[in-house]
C-alpha cells in the first residue's frame, strides 16, 4: 500500500506557517491581506512545481489540477489557507498540504488516476475579517452570489471585491462539476486525543446560523446623565451576551452559541456608549432546535431592548442546517484507515468547513487527526507530523478507490 511522504508533508506546513507567523506559533492570515497572498503564491508555487495546471476564480478560489486518463469530473481534495486573527498552523493548511502530498505522491510513482484530481484552496472559509465564512465554497456550490460575496466589507470598510484585487486574486470562470470531495483537517475538539484515536470519519457538521447585532442607545456624558436615565447600549450588549450562553446551555442537541466580536462606540472612558456593534454565532445538530434557539434569541434581545431603554437589531446573515456526508464516502474514509491499521471511530465535525457547502454540490467527506487539548482558533493550535501523516495516507487512499486507477 502506497503511503504520502510524512516528512515532506510537515515541512510544507511548517515553511507555509512562516507566513503571517505570529510569536506564540500560530499564524496570522487574514482572508485577503498581505499575508493570505503570500500564502496563496507559495501554494501555487509549489503547485507550478508538481507539474499541476493552477487557476482561480472570481472569488480568488484556486484550483491546481492533474489531469486523469478519462474525461470525468475531478475528484477533488482541499481546505482554505486563510485563518483567524490568532489561529494555528494547521487549520485548513492542513486540508490544503495534504491535497498537494497526495498529487506529489502519485507524480513520484507514476500512478494515473481515470478521474482528474484537484486540489482547492477556497477563499476566505473563516469569516474572521469578512463575513459571512465559507464565501469561496458558498459561491462555488451557489448558495452565494458572486455580487453578494465581492460586496461584503471588512471592519474598517474595505470590500471583499477591492481586496480581492488588490492582492492579484481575482479570476474568472464558472464552477465546474466535480466528482467527489474530500477533505482532510485535524479535528479542534478533544474527542480524538481522549480517546487515543488516529482517525476521526466524520459523519456531518453541526448547522449554524450566524447574527450581525446592532444595539443603539445613546451617547452622553458619564458625570452628569443619572444612571435611570441613561441608553447604554453597552448594558444592552452585555445583558444579550449572557443570554446568549444561556440559550447554549438550555437547549439539546451540541447547542453551542457564542459572541466574539463586539465594536463599542465611542470607546471613550467617560461616555456613556451609544452604539455597541456584536456577534453571534449559534450551532446544533438538529436544524429544528437551531430555530428555536434563534427564536428565544429575538425574544430575549427585544426583552432587553424594553428594559434598558436602548434598540436592538438582530439580522441573520448566514443559516445552514446540519450537514450529513455521503455514506459511501464516509465508508471509503473508514476503509482506508482500516486497510492502513489505522485507529478510527465516527466523530461529527463542531466547526463549519468548505466541505459542508461542497456536500451540496458532490457526494462528500472529511478525515479528521487529533490535535494537542482538542485546541484549535489559537496560535498554540498543535499536531503531530504521524498523525497529520496518518490522515494524508487516509485521503490518498480514498481519493484513488473514488477516482480509479
Ligand atoms: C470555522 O472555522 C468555523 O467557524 O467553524
Ligand atoms: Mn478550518
Ligand atoms: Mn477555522
Amino acid at each position: 500500500m502506497i503511503r504520502t511522504d510524512a516528512q515532506r508533508l510537515w515541512g510544507s506546513l511548517m515553511d507555509l506557517a512562516t507566513i503571517g507567523a505570529t510569536p506564540k506559533g500560530g499564524v496570522r492570515r487574514l482572508a485577503l491581506t498581505e499575508a493570505d497572498r503570500q500564502g496563496r503564491d507559495l501554494f501555487v508555487r509549489w503547485a507550478r512545481e508538481a507539474g499541476l495546471a493552477v487557476r482561480w476564480d472570481a472569488v480568488g478560489n484556486i484550483f491546481a489540477r492533474r489531469e486523469g486518463t478519462q474525461a470525468v469530473p475531478p475528484v477533488m481534495m482541499g481546505s482554505h489557507l486563510d485563518s483567524q486573527p490568532s489561529g494555528g498552523k494547521f487549520d485548513g493548511a492542513y486540508g490544503v498540504m495534504a491535497g498537494l502530498e497526495v498529487l506529489r505522491t502519485l507524480n513520484e510513482r507514476r500512478i494515473a488516476t481515470r478521474a482528474p484530481l484537484e486540489v482547492a484552496s477556497w477563499t476566505n472559509e473563516e469569516g474572521s475579517r469578512f463575513a459571512p465564512g465559507m464565501a469561496g465554497s458558498g459561491v462555488f456550490t451557489g448558495v452565494h452570489r458572486v455580487e453578494e460575496i465581492h460586496e461584503s466589507k471588512d471592519p474598517e470598510g474595505v470590500t471583499f471585491g477591492e481586496a480581492l484585487k488588490a492582492i492579484g486574486y481575482a479570476g474568472a470562470g464558472r464552477p465546474h462539476p466535480v466528482g467527489a470531495y474530500f477533505e482532510a483537517h485535524i479535528e479542534q475538539g478533544p474527542v480524538l486525543e481522549d480517546t487515543r484515536t488516529t482517525i476521526g470519519v466524520v459523519q456531518g457538521a453541526l448547522g449554524q446560523r450566524w447574527f450581525d447585532i446592532v444595539v443603539t442607545g445613546q451617547d452622553a456624558h458619564a458625570g452628569p446623565t443619572p444612571m435611570e436615565l441613561r441608553k447604554d447600549a453597552l448594558i444592552g450588549a452585555s445583558r444579550l451576551v449572557l443570554e446568549v450562553n444561556r440559550i447554549a446551555r438550555e437547549y439539546p442537541d451540541y447547542a453551542r452559541a457564542t459572541v466574539g466580536f463586539m465594536q463599542v462606540r465611542p470607546n471613550s472612558r467617560n461616555v456613556v456608549p451609544g452604539e455597541v456593534r456584536t456577534t453571534v454565532d449559534m450551532r446544533n445538530a438538529s436544524d429544528k432546535t437551531l430555530l428555536l434557539m434563534r427564536q428565544d434569541l429575538e425574544k430575549s434581545a427585544d426583552a432587553i431592548a424594553a428594559e434598558c431603554r436602548v434598540a436592538i437589531e438582530v439580522r441573520e446573515i448566514v443559516h445552514f442546517p446540519p450537514c450529513e456526508f455521503a455514506p459511501a464516502l464516509v465508508d471509503a474514509v473508514r476503509r482506508a484507515a482500516k486497510s492502513l491499521g489505522l485507529s478510527h471511530r465516527d466523530i461529527v465535525s463542531g466547526a463549519g468547513h468548505d466541505a459542508v457547502y461542497l456536500a451540496r454540490v458532490a457526494p462528500t467527506a472529511m478525515v479528521f487527526v487529533p490535535c494537542e487539548g482538542g485546541i484549535s482558533h489559537n496560535e498554540i493550535e498543535n499536531a503531530r507530523p504521524e498523525d497529520l501523516a496518518a490522515g494524508c495516507d487516509v485521503l490518498l487512499q480514498a481519493v484513488l478507490e473514488s477516482a480509479g486507477i
